[in-house]
């Protein structure tokens, strides 16, 4: 195994491509599917859709560059990577990456679980028609737990194969099928007779949305999980990079795939939804959307169905693979790159953890959704300020040659310069305040009734 070491010679992408392919796969996920639509759908169709492009604009493009730079600058996992530029203060910075990542996957596993499960079922029996009762059978308990388990040792298999013979390859085989079921899917669901009805609830604006605080925590929210920012994911495989090419489009072009798969999910989700008449079921809650309502629309189909709804599955499970792989490289890389761990013990080790890590998860779905409001919401927004912080701050002073090679418009450096340092920390300290008010409050009203 190459790279299995962290003096040795170091692992990286065979191709540009297979690089391009590998960050890709790590973006597009269960939350284009899973999440996109269904908050789109609450927060005011085209206004939702509209604030998170330009928040996928002002605030994703420029730290998935800053990302970039720092992986391909330093060649080193980020937590060495943070230590070596900023001095020994920013190291707990690179670990908090490890944490946050650690923390989605433990959860992310279970769901991913939920879609193996699903697409075995549609190939075998057929998922059934009420299939409600299907997911409050399959969603939490032993099953569950064994679904997550046979999750993460897929992906741990991955892992241990390396960068080149691991993680490219899988990208590079499971992202083109990605990529064909999803169109296969839209063509599909664009023949079904509610189809243009529900591209206009998906979609219609609701200008009363425009102002509202939560468009914006969602959107925002939305954006660093889809685009996997503020975890030390996009930084750990940029580390692996040793082409010159410019990052600025690297990360346009991740960010823009990313957007279009979720927003062509939502061209599916919402015609099944509507002709076969579950909107009540999506409002009920974001999995609702994914694992009852959808089930019970390709159910109704019969034979056709069943192949549908095994596409649909396959499809939502290469989502999350090729995401899990990246979230578990990120601790995996710190453990080989600080601790000097060969990638077998630390793939296999953070592994099990994981497997432990995600048991109250696979039991108890109130466990799920608040492990994935702290850390697949707060945390990664707080890495995402502090990764502005660090590079506006720290770096961009020190290194302008190496940064010259990242960004080559001088104009876009000065642009970029200016978002990390004055916009986004404004805009994601207001967001994170946001997000805590409510929390705060609730916490005064529990002590003031104690
Ligand atoms: N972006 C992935 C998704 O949309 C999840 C993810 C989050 C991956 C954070 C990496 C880091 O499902």
């Amino acid at each position: 195994m190459q790279g299995s070491t962290g003096s040795g010679a170091r692992d990286g992408w065979g191709t540009h491509a297979g690089f391009l392919l590998a960050a890709i796969g790590s973006a597009v996920g269960l939350g284009n599917m899973w999440r996109f639509s269904y908050i789109a759908t609450q927060g005011g169709g085209a206004v939702f859709v509209g604030a998170y492009v330009l928040l996928v604009a002002i605030i994703g493009i420029p730290l998935m560059t800053s990302e970039f730079v720092i992986g391909r600058l330093t060649q080193m996992s980020p937590a060495r990577a943070m230590k070596n530029l900023g001095g020994s203060a920013w190291a707990p910075l690179g670990w908090l990456f490890a944490l946050s990542a650690f923390g989605i996957l433990s959860y992310y596993s279970v769901i991913a679980g939920w879609t193996m499960r699903y697409a075995v079922t549609a190939f075998g029996s057929g998922i059934p028609t009420d299939a409600g009762a299907f997911f409050g059978e399959v969603a939490t308990g032993t099953d569950a737990l064994l679904w997550h388990l046979l999750f993460m040792a897929i992906t741990i298999v991955i892992v241990l194969g390396g960068i080149r013979n691991g993680i490219e390859r899988a990208s590079v085989i499971l992202m083109p099928v990605l990529f064909a079921l999803l169109l296969g899917l839209a063509i599909w669901a664009f023949t079904l007779h509610e189809s243009v009805a529900a591209y206009g609830a998906y979609l219609e604006p609701d200008w009363s949305h425009l102002f509202n605080r939560k468009v914006l925590t969602d959107a925002a929210g939305q954006a660093f999980f889809s685009l996997g920012l503020g975890g030390g994911v996009m930084m750990t495989y940029a580390s692996y990079v040793q082409s010159k090419r410019d990052l600025g489009v690297e990360a346009t072009v991740v960010s823009a795939c990313d957007f279009g798969v979720a927003f062509i999910a939502g061209l599916i989700v919402f015609p099944v939804v509507f002709t076969f008449g579950l909107s009540g079921q999506v409002s009920e809650s974001s999995v609702g959307a994914l694992f009852i309502a959808l089930p019970a629309g390709f159910a109704s189909m019969g034979a056709a169905g069943q192949v549908v709804g095994f596409s649909f599955f396959v499809m939502l499970f290469f989502a999350a693979l090729t995401s899990a792989i990246s979230l578990l490289e990120v601790p995996v890389a710190a453990f080989v790159d600080s601790l000097g761990w060969t990638r077998h013990k630390a793939a296999l080790v953070i592994g099990a953890a994981l497997v432990l890590a995600g048991a109250p998860s696979a039991y108890d779905t109130n466990v799920l959704g608040a492990t994935d409001a702290i850390v697949g919401n707060f945390l990664l927004i707080v890495g995402g300020l502090l990764t502005s912080l660090f590079v506006g701050y720290k770096i961009l002073p020190q290194a302008d040659a190496e940064l010259a090679l990242g960004l080559s418009s001088p104009a876009l450096r000065r642009g970029w310069a200016f978002l990390l340092r004055y916009v986004i920390p404004v805009v994601l300290i207001v967001l994170l305040y946001f997000l805590l008010a409510p929390t705060w409050d609730a916490v005064l009203v529990i002590v003031g009734r104690g």
